[in-house]
């Protein structure tokens, strides 16, 4: 049997042609696009879950092919490209359910790398640049290093990318010192033509320094530039998010991403493994909880959204854990887990009875579309499930601190809960934003007595009582402003605004490019024009904890779609996280991106064609 199944954006709308060779008796057409949506012709929709939707179609006769029109709900999420397309289609006939091929070509296309330009006078073919370079004549012709404690990793991380050994018998001696003066990241590099050495503050800084000297043997071509390199970071949190609830990406694909994070020295790792479609950490004390929303599709609790068809999904092991936790020891990275609680907790509430209000009669919408994605905190079972799950979750990663989510609560959620209106009146709230604020630091002094740090997305400073509270680290991800705010309120801070370090936007308006676009379309040159501490905010500095960039997986199917998302784009971010304010504009990253793509070409890494 064939099917064709084909979509093209126009206008607002999207058409579809769906085509059969053999006479289909009352198909059901199954598929999600990023955002809600409704039928303009061609079927009848008779279910939908958020950007899922299953519609009624009349019999087909073989050799038929049928037009449908859909149109999103709202009107501002007008589809921009292939990416807004339909997702995950299959066709479900009596009991059978048959896959449809993708409806668009999938994921970005493979592109050419710019030609590699000549950097401006003064500059090295390294990102994050350094904070001082004092270059002196000659050059030193470097293939690896003599074998040198404290450069191991450095050493296996070249192995793994696969280029040639960093550490090899007769290769360069470096001489190291340790200078108390220097910060725990810092280090002072020497290039000379005899030889090399470095003084550090410590071993993150001799393993930076090596780092530091793998990367310009391969972006100088073995020939490094004579001088002294001086570095120390701006910011102590540069990290990078992934979000492996939308799509789950495998852990060989995670160790890959700790890697590039390595080589441009980021040291965060915010894994994101719970979110409406599924919470992929296996617990002990909610087996049921991962049992049950693993996999999403057909005959699922959570139906095929974003793109996942008639079933995708998978769970990460403690011996998973492991892994992850012991490649991002290796490489300096901390790992900050994270739970997504009271909203996008679709998921959890179908796996789990008794989070909801019985008697809530409110029929709010995430902006994602769900009705029923948020916990009530006026339930008892909401507690007995979440203080040990965060206890737990927070127990398995050493860096002491657990993200508890917060954001995108919908619009009037729980005003139909009749146990919500009775907590208000107990505690004092008035509305959404009181109510989850009071959650939230009532979980936070839980954890916080147990010696756990938590962190959250911006909204989590929302409250009448001052929201979390805590001591929490709040994500600023709308903009800077809600960060500015927070931290002028008590709050650290990381900045991770949508508009310039979102790596699921889309780098271009390109309707044959790919991502997302509320927050804008991010080209490689907006990752680094922006300034962590804004304009006017120079008050609040040391309440900025850092930089971070997220990758969002609604319209990841698979697992490598999302490396041209990541590169080049985390150049910029790591050169924000890194650098001093204003040393490279976006003209500079570009060319920089031009000498990192041989790179990003000899360690596989696909990397976008930097519209
Ligand atoms: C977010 O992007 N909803 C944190």
């Amino acid at each position: 049997m064939t099917m064709t199944f084909r979509a093209r954006i126009d206008g607002h709308q999207i058409r579809c042609e769906l085509g059969t060779d053999r006479p289909l008796t009352a198909p059901v057409l199954c598929f999600s696009l990023m955002a809600p949506w409704r039928v303009v012709s061609g079927g009848t929709m008779v279910r939908s879950v958020a950007g899922y939707g299953e519609i009624a179609l009349p019999d087909l006769s073989a050799g038929a092919v049928h037009e449908l029109v859909l149109v999103h709900v709202i009107e501002r999420h007008k589809p921009r490209n292939r990416a807004w397309l339909p997702m995950g289609a299959y066709l479900r006939v009596g009991k059978d359910c048959l896959p449809l091929p993708p409806a668009t070509d999938l994921g970005l296309r493979d592109g050419e790398g710019p030609a590699r330009r000549p950097l401006e006078p003064g500059r090295l073919p390294l990102v994050p640049q350094p904070t001082g370079w004092a270059a002196s004549a000659g050059t030193l012709d470097f293939a690896a290093l003599a074998p040198t404690p404290g450069v191991e990793s450095a050493a296996e991380l070249a192995g793994r990318l696969g280029l040639a050994p960093f550490v090899a018998p007769g290769g360069t001696a470096l001489t190291v010192t340790e200078d108390a003066s220097l910060g725990p990241e810092a280090y002072r590099l020497t290039i000379a033509p005899g030889g090399l050495s470095v003084a550090v503050g410590g071993a993150a800084g001799l393993h930076y320094a090596a780092i530091t000297l793998l990367t310009l043997r391969e972006t100088c071509d073995g020939k490094l530039p004579c001088g002294v390199i001086t570095d120390s970071p701006r910011f102590g949190w540069r990290g990078q998010h992934l979000d492996c609830a939308r799509h789950f990406f495998g852990v060989d694909f995670i160790l890959r991403l700790l890697d590039l994070m390595a080589l441009v020295k980021l040291n965060r790792f915010h894994w994101h493994f719970a979110d409406d479609e599924a919470f992929r950490l296996e617990v002990a004390c909610q087996p049921l909880l991962w049992q049950r929303t693993a996999f999403r599709g057909e005959g699922e609790l959570v139906p095929g959204v974003f793109g996942g068809g008639i079933r995708a999904g998978g769970s990460y092991s403690k011996a998973d854990v492991a892994k992850v936790l012991a490649r991002a020891a290796a490489l300096q990275i901390e790992v900050l887990p994270e739970i997504e609680v009271p909203a996008h907790s679709h998921g959890m509430i179908k796996a789990i009875p008794g989070l909801r209000d019985p008697g809530d009669n409110g029929e709010e919408a995430s902006v994602q579309g769900y009705i029923d994605n948020i916990v009530n905190p006026a339930m008892p079972a909401t507690w007995e499930v979440l203080q040990p799950l965060t206890e737990e979750v927070a127990g398995l990663f050493p860096f002491g601190m657990l993200h508890l989510g917060a954001d995108e609560a919908p619009h009037g959620a729980w005003d139909g809960s009749p146990a919500v209106a009775a907590l208000k009146g107990r505690e004092g709230l008035a509305n959404s934003d009181d109510v989850q604020g009071w959650m939230l630091a009532r979980l936070a002094a839980g954890l916080a007595a147990k010696g756990i740090r938590v962190a959250a997305w911006e909204e989590a400073a929302k409250g009448v009582q001052g929201g979390i509270g805590n001591g929490a680290l709040l994500f600023s991800w709308t903009g800077q402003g809600p960060g500015v705010e927070a931290a002028r309120r008590g709050h650290d801070v990381v900045m991770c605004p949508a508009q310039n370090a979102y790596f699921d936007l889309a780098h271009s308006d390109d309707p044959d490019d790919w991502g997302a676009a509320w927050a804008g379309f991010v080209p490689l040159a907006k990752t680094v024009d922006w300034d962590p501490v804004p304009k006017g905010a120079e008050d609040i500095e040391p309440r900025i904890a850092g930089v971070e960039a997220c990758f969002w997986g609604e319209f990841t199917t698979e697992d490598s779609q999302a490396e041209g998302m990541i590169a080049p784009r985390i150049l910029g971010i790591a050169t924000k996280a890194w650098e001093p304010s204003g040393r490279t504009d976006g003209a500079a990253i570009v060319a920089l991106a031009g000498c990192y793509a041989p790179l990003f070409d000899r360690i596989g890494w696909k990397r976008h064609r930097l519209a």
